[in-house]
């Protein structure tokens, strides 16, 4: 298990999502009001970036911007088709104004 912190909390605004490469896993880190969620990067349906999406707060998903399958941010399930298979997941914790994701 190893920490990586990734940017700071006010390098994202609420709504939106980036893509950060952290010893060799690609990360799409969203912003939901003051929560953090990271996931995979890459879609389960055609290896598109999900940072790439655009973030839904109401349900706390991120839609694919290639085309529209949507993933659950906290748990990387995949929600509608045309993606099946889910994202990773990857803890989040904010220490000292940073964002922080835990590789396993
Ligand atoms: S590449 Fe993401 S839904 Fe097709």
């Amino acid at each position: 298990m190893s920490e990586h912190m990734v940017c700071l909390t006010s390098d994202l605004e609420s709504g939106t999502a980036q893509r950060f490469d952290v010893e060799g896993h690609r990360i799409a880190v969203a912003r939901v009001g003051d929560a953090f969620y990271a996931i995979g990067d890459r879609c389960s349906h055609e290896d598109f970036s999900l940072a790439l999406g655009e973030v839904d707060s109401e349900n706390c998903e991120i839609e694919c911007a290639r085309h529209g399958a949507s993933f659950d941010l906290a748990s990387g399930k995949a929600m509608t088709f045309p993606a099946t298979e889910p994202v990773a997941s990857y803890p989040v914790t904010i220490v000292d104004g940073s964002v922080v994701v835990e590789l396993s």
